[in-house]
């Protein structure tokens, strides 16, 4: 029997290379060997997302990158979380299972209090109680599906932690039902940083959008930050967000090339941003193409999706319905 991979994302914006490189990329290669469950994590976005015009749009949008990302309908479980009732029942038994401690832990809602603290507000001032059940949403993604691994990066680690610590509580009191997932981080992915050097994000609007037009990605890369060093200048290879990205794209054999031009000088910010440009336009033209397809035709995506919703509530379905025995919500 196979493993089982799950992961989700967020439709919050245009996905962008970190998350591709980070978070695709992997997925579909470990979708090579394991049954894969890949979902569009919509209600986790609406801690955030507050335009429903938008909001279906960017579910859209990342349906059609994970397709045109080569993501195989037949062969993976694809499926938006908002299709999935049984999710949202699991999340409330979850719940009861969570010390609030834990969630006080956690690092969105942590970061949130800080500002809080910071400003001198109330420490919940402005918070949701939805940022706050953001973890155990998430654990009631993973445990209904009974799967071994979760591909994330370095960011998920926390929330696969509080995943664990949920389930082994749950099962300690109710019986052996819930698997505990181990996070798959990408070691030489880890984080991918954006235009300024911090990391690739959304939230610092720093990104690299995937499939974007060449004329916007070649403007994009136009913009990465570097210092101000001339072309003849030596330059610090470990020290520069250009060449952190450069390094993603390229064969180690042009990396090695291209850090021995750094160390000497001779290779000038705007001669590396062209070669980025190509490299990663090159990279990405396949999946523009069918990306393009896709949302000027969205009822095959609705298509897809709602095809994947019934072959994953086939699964939650049985697995919540032993949970609901084993509380005595349901008759044995
Ligand atoms: P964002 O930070 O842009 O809002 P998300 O939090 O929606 O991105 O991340 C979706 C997935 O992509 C997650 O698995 C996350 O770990 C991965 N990811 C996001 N940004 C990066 C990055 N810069 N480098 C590597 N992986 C990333
Ligand atoms: N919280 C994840 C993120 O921000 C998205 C997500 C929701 C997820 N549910 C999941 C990831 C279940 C893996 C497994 O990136």
């Amino acid at each position: 029997m196979k493993k089982i991979a799950l992961t989700g994302i967020k439709p919050t914006g245009a996905p962008h290379i970190g998350n591709f490189l980070g978070a695709i990329q992997p997925a579909l290669e470990l979708a090579k060997t394991h049954d894969a469950l890949y979902f569009i994590a919509d209600y986790h976005a609406l801690t955030s997302v507050r335009d429903k015009v938008l909001l279906r749009e960017q579910i859209y949008s990342l349906a059609a990158t994970w397709l045109a990302a080569g993501l195989d309908p037949d062969k993976v479980t694809f499926y938006r979380q908002s299709d999935i009732p049984e999710v949202f029942e699991l999340t409330w038994i979850l719940s009861c299972m969570a010390p609030k401690g834990l969630l006080n832990r956690a690092h969105a809602y942590k970061a949130a209090t800080d500002v809080n603290t910071e400003a001198g507000h109330d420490l919940d001032h402005g918070i949701d109680c939805g940022l706050f059940y953001y973890p155990i949403l998430m654990a009631a993604d993973i445990l209904l599906f009974s799967c071994h691994v979760v591909p994330v990066g370095q960011d998920q680690k926390q929330h696969l932690e509080i995943t664990r610590d949920i389930a082994q509580t749950f099962n300690q009191t109710f019986g052996k039902i819930l698997t505990l997932p181990e996070p798959l981080i990408q070691e030489e992915v880890k984080t991918v940083p954006g235009i300024d050097g911090r990391k690739m994000s959304k939230s610092y609007k720093n990104e690299i959008p995937l499939y974007t037009t060449s004329k916007k990605l070649k403007k994009r890369i136009n913009q990465i930050v570097t210092d101000s060093k001339d072309v003849n200048d030596p330059k610090d290879p470990d020290n520069c967000n250009l060449f952190a990205i450069y390094c993603q794209f390229a064969t180690a054999e042009a990396i090695a090339k291209t850090r021995a031009r750094y160390l000497t000088g001779g290779l000038g910010y705007g001669e590396l941003k062209g070669e980025l440009f190509h490299l990663v336009d090159t990279f990405l033209s396949a999946g523009r193409a069918r990306y393009d397809e896709l949302m000027t035709d969205k009822n095959q995506i609705d298509i897809i999706l709602a095809e994947g919703a019934e072959k994953a509530r086939s699964i939650a379905k049985p697995l919540l319905e032993k949970v609901r025995k084993a509380i005595g919500v349901q008759k044995p």
